[in-house]
């Protein structure tokens, strides 16, 4: 029983988009539906807190929910109030929120994240940037820091398998406190994004050339999470048009994308989560056939979820027509915590989102912009 229950209003509408609407089989788990959760970055405590817990809770009638990015280590992000897994702090904080999530009826995995070369230099304690080899990203996007001190130059990983290990103990921490699974986010340019890209990554070692080496550090990581949570309860997020934190220019790396892909239907994981391309997001990368990728699970249990600037009839039609098994929403959930209702019976999300607090909470209040977005309301026209 949700202990956010949705507008009777709501629910006498018809449903229009009834496929939105079924369970998927995620290995173990059954999926309510098959509306999903972006990871989204939202600012509000390195240690998740009671307000986080409304958030994740209001959002629980979504078939799965996936973390914010969750760091494997203090490392320096221009996000300063970003979650974290790494210690019995940031543990217990994810402790409470899980709970408060399931008591909603919600499934949760935790988003696993490092920065690699796009930390913010200025907070690092003193660590460098690391990245798989000593090349700068170009550009620079730190929004909320003062000095704005663009990308610096990492300093090359010299051994991979410890920074695999960072996630290893994250996953076996999100494991304690209670998340449904991980998923790996070796996307958007970030740490395992780079080992996968031949622009940031020129080793010489087994870690880089080739597709197989370039994909090596994302498997090998993999493997470790299998091995703490059970291959079913392992998803992993790609962005292969690139773009965003200079990732790929030109043309699409399918080779390198097309192996990955297969191995991790190989090893059966739970999901592939791929975004697709986006103007804004992926501008400067390589417009990418992301169903070619879905194909590769095609005889695998792995399923294959799609993010990427859907509307509800659009995700419908996708799921309906088997292109993806779930599809994958950030920000019209941000904005509606009964998302997933309103998108089965084709009712107006809402519009009014607050740019301002997605990462910067007014007034020093963490629940402004976040935990206050409304519910459908009887009679009220969005
Ligand atoms: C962002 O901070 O803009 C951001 C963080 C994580 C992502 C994508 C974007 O995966």
């Amino acid at each position: 029983m949700s202990t956010y229950p949705i507008s009777p209003a709501l629910l006498s509408k018809p449903i229009i988009h009834p496929t939105l609407d079924t369970p998927l089989d995620l290995g173990s788990l059954t999926l309510k539906n098959r509306v999903v959760m972006a990871s989204l970055t939202r600012n509000r405590g390195v240690v998740s807190n009671p307000v986080n817990a409304t958030y994740y809770a209001q959002r629980a009638s979504t078939g799965l929910i996936v973390s914010e990015g969750t760091l494997v280590t203090p490392q320096g992000t221009e996000w300063i109030d970003c979650p974290g897994l790494y210690d019995e702090r940031t543990t217990a904080g994810w402790t409470n929120t899980v709970a408060e999530v399931h008591k909603a009826g919600g499934v949760i995995f935790a988003q696993l994240w490092h920065l690699g070369r796009v930390c913010h230099p200025h907070l690092q304690a003193n660590v460098p940037n690391v990245g798989p080899s000593a090349v700068k990203a170009q550009g620079g996007k730190f929004r909320l820091l003062q000095g704005q001190p663009g990308y610096v130059t990492p300093v090359a990983i010299e051994k991979p398998q410890a920074y695999a290990m960072l996630y290893r103990h994250a996953a076996e921490n999100a494991r304690r406190a209670g998340f449904d699974g991980v998923e790996l986010h070796a996307a958007n340019g970030y740490l395992v994004n780079q080992f996968i890209d031949s622009k940031s990554n020129v080793r010489t070692d087994a870690y880089g050339g080739s597709p197989e080496n370039r994909a090596r550090f994302a498997l090998e990581i993999i493997d470790h999470l299998i091995a703490v949570y059970g291959a079913d309860r392992v998803g992993i997020k790609l962005s292969p048009s690139g773009g965003y934190n200079d990732m790929q220019g030109g043309e699409p790396d399918l080779p390198t994308y097309t192996y990955l892909v297969t191995q991790l239907a190989h090893r059966g994981i739970a999901y592939v989560q791929v975004t697709r391309y986006l103007d804004d997001f992926s501008a400067g990368g390589a417009k990418v056939d992301v169903l070619a990728l879905g194909q590769l699970l095609k005889n695998s249990t792995t399923k294959f979820l799609v993010n990427g600037g859907f509307d509800a009839a659009e995700a419908e039609l996708w799921v309906k027509q088997g292109k993806a098994d779930a599809i994958v929403f950030g920000r019209p959930i941000l904005a509606t915590p009964d998302f997933k209702d309103r998108a089965i019976r084709g009712v107006q999300p809402n519009t009014d989102l607050k740019f301002n607090e997605f990462y910067v909470p007014k007034d020093n209040n963490p629940a402004l912009g976040y935990t206050d977005y409304p519910f459908y309301q009887d009679g009220k026209v969005e």
